[in-house]
């Protein structure tokens, strides 16, 4: 039988496919060198505490680092029939350095040990997700100044509702990245806890320092609770929220890009390096990178549920359960950070049918509701005017008629308020350009969102 952490206590050992079915190993390997700083700031502290001697302190603090190297290059002899990178990586410093090695695990249990490992893992996670999502931001707000007045059908329903700007779409893109960030910044306060100390549940009789383990490997505080310290992974799910509404904002963004490159469409192209073609069908050019981009927002949402039901049945405090929770996290930090890149790029490189939005836009009666307004302002009440223009609408739907070509003498037939000032504001450019209220679609007016957008990304 192997040899295993806990082997004291057993007559035999587990079989292989036990040890096997129990191991973690091919995914906290990721954790590894999060393992080694956190044990690291161990091996110091209890050194420190004098709970171990100097020379032990030294010896593992350097056995550490020979094993980060090896991390590093890639030659550390992780072996299959350990548990798990803590195992592994303890084993190999007590080989290497016999007792001193053997005194690392005091004061500590791998159940506080693990999740200070992924709380580390998952910092670095959140401001590269950060990253990723400003240099997003970037292409979005750049997209838009470039565009701040280039015309398109604005939609409700999927249908034709007023004229809108590229400009103002992609800012509304823009907010709900913002908002994402927002909530990726707001989490870390709740991350950047350390429950190294906590031990197995209760706590420890040694004489340990928490807040020097806790600022030496830069966090806020040591959490306050030991029992909460190792079982709490409202952090992980959190992040998987805030990851899952990311990749569903991103979801819908390149549904839109999908339906916007369709030959009925045709509003947008895609720049070739970001379109894939078909096997059989030499014309084809598919929006592939936005419809996987969307495809995976499934693995996204089911990552969510997955941390959230193993959490569901869980009493206090560490459940073997609780060892499931990594896969997730990053697979859902690895799906968005190439999901974001990809987005960025695709979009960054989009090229716009400018006429063929504009007229797009002119069908559909998009400047119904802005005579409807004109006869508000020349004293109709608003109920009565949208049953007027309705009449007008449904006159041109019969004639096969635009509002803008009627007649002066033809409008007059729905309301004698109407003169001849009303071809003023009928067309697509005054529609958007008239539309001045704060956030709305103006050109004159989206350089107060671009400015606010360009200061919220100057800030962090
Ligand atoms: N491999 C385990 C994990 O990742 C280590 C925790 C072990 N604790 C325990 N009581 N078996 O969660």
């Amino acid at each position: 039988s192997k040899k295993v952490l806990w082997s004291g206590r057993f007559k035999e050992g587990a079989t292989d496919a036990t040890l096997a079915f129990t191991s973690s190993l091919h995914t906290d390997v990721k954790l590894a060198r999060y393992d080694v700083l956190g044990s690291i700031a161990h091996a110091k502290m209890l050194s420190a505490q004098g709970i171990i001697s100097q020379e032990d302190g030294k010896e593992i603090q350097k056995g550490l680092k020979e094993i980060l190297l090896q991390i590093e290059d890639g030659t550390l002899p992780i072996q299959d029939s350990l548990e798990d990178i803590h195992s592994n990586i303890e084993f190999i410093l007590t080989d290497r350095i016999k007792d001193a090695g053997a005194r690392l695990h005091t004061a500590r249990s791998r159940n506080d040990q693990v999740v200070t490992d992924v709380r580390m893992f998952m910092r670095d996670a959140i401001l590269d997700t950060i990253e990723e999502l400003i240099g997003f931001e970037k292409t979005l707000l750049e997209v838009s100044k470039d565009n701040i007045d280039v015309i398109v059908p604005g939609f409700t329903h999927v249908q034709h509702a007023q004229p809108v700007t590229i400009g103002h779409h992609f800012m509304a893109h823009f907010s709900r990245i913002r908002r994402d960030i927002e909530r990726f910044i707001e989490s870390y306060s709740r991350v950047n806890v350390c429950p190294l100390g906590s031990a197995a549940l209760a706590g420890t009789t040694y004489d340990i320092d928490r807040e020097y383990t806790s600022s030496l490997l830069g966090f806020q505080n040591p959490c306050y609770n030991s029992m909460d310290g190792v079982s709490d992974r409202d952090f992980i799910a959190e992040f998987l929220f805030n990851s899952s509404l990311c990749a569903v904002h991103l979801s819908s963004i390149c549904e839109e890009l999908v339906y916007w490159s369709s030959q009925e469409f045709a509003f947008i192209e895609m720049d070739d390096a970001y379109a894939t073609g078909s096997s059989i069908m030499p014309q084809k050019k598919n929006s592939d990178v936005a419809e996987l981009t969307r495809g995976r927002t499934g693995a996204a949402i089911g990552d969510l549920v997955n941390i959230l039901t193993t959490m569901k049945g869980l009493p206090l405090t560490y459940n073997r359960d609780l060892q499931e929770d990594k896969d997730a996290m990053f697979s859902s930090y690895t799906r968005l950070t190439s999901c974001i890149k990809m987005c960025s790029a695709m979009i960054a490189t989009l090229s716009f049918n400018k006429e063929r939005m504009l007229s797009a836009a002119s069908e559909g009666f998009m400047n119904a509701t802005d005579l409807a307004d004109y006869l508000v302002v020349k004293g109709m009440p608003f109920r009565k005017a949208h049953e007027v223009v309705g009449g007008a609408v449904r006159y041109c739907i019969d004639e096969n008629k635009k509002l803008e070509d009627l007649t002066l003498k033809e409008l007059q037939s729905f309301s004698d308020l109407i003169k001849e000032d009303v071809f003023d504001i009928l067309p697509l450019e005054k529609c958007v350009n008239r539309r001045k209220s704060f956030g709305g679609t103006s050109p004159e007016i989206i350089p107060v969102q671009l400015d606010n957008g360009h200061s919220a990304v100057d800030r962090q």
